[in-house]
């Protein structure tokens, strides 16, 4: 797919078949992760593509919804906010690392005809405690990985020129 065509076709999935995900597809949605970003290139991430059904129970026991148990892989993004660039304050600047290295394997996942859906609305303490990760580790973020088993609805968006300026 063409790069603005992979970008208007990416939408959350909530609905996934139990169709395994193929190989070749996660090599390349893995190096569209590797390519991704980072504030002095620290790369302080680690993105786990977990398959094992144990363990997807484990993270479904902590953010439990039915869709999220479909799909056949969940994504873990894992930062590490000792090993990331700090801002001039001081704030470490993991949130904004992960959140490019994270839309560069949803893109990537959009590009193989893939469906993900970003979540952060889980208790990070539990997930952290429930996938044993210890700090300065965490989980920023995890999404499903398979085949969509829905057509997405329309798409709200604010005006663009509400959000998009050109200054002259
Ligand atoms: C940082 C972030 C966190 C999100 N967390 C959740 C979540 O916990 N659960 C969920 O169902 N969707 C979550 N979403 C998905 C958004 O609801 C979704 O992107 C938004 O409604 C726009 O829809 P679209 O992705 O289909 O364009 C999250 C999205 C982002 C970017």
């Amino acid at each position: 797919m063409k790069f603005y065509e992979v970008i208007k076709s990416r939408r959350s999935i909530r609905s996934y078949k139990s169709d395994p995900i193929p190989e070749n597809a996660l090599q390349r949605i893995g190096e569209a992760v590797q390519l991704a970003p980072s504030a002095c290139n620290l790369q302080p991430w680690k993105f786990r593509i977990v398959l094992n059904p144990e363990l997807r129970a484990k993270i479904c026991a902590v953010y439990s919804s039915e869709w999220l148990a479909e799909a056949p892989a969940i994504v873990v993004a894992l930062g590490n906010r000792d090993e990331c660039w700090k801002r001039l304050e001081g704030q470490p600047i993991i949130d904004m690392d992960i959140g490019i290295a994270m839309e560069h394997l949803v893109l990537a996942a959009a590009a193989e005809g893939l469906g993900t859906c970003w979540i952060c609305a889980y208790d990070v303490a539990r997930m952290n405690r429930a996938l044993n990760i210890m700090a300065p580790w965490s989980v920023y973020a995890i999404s499903p990985l398979g085949c969509a088993n829905t057509e997405p609805t329309k798409l709200m968006r604010k005006p663009l020129d509400e959000v998009f300026m050109v200054m002259q």
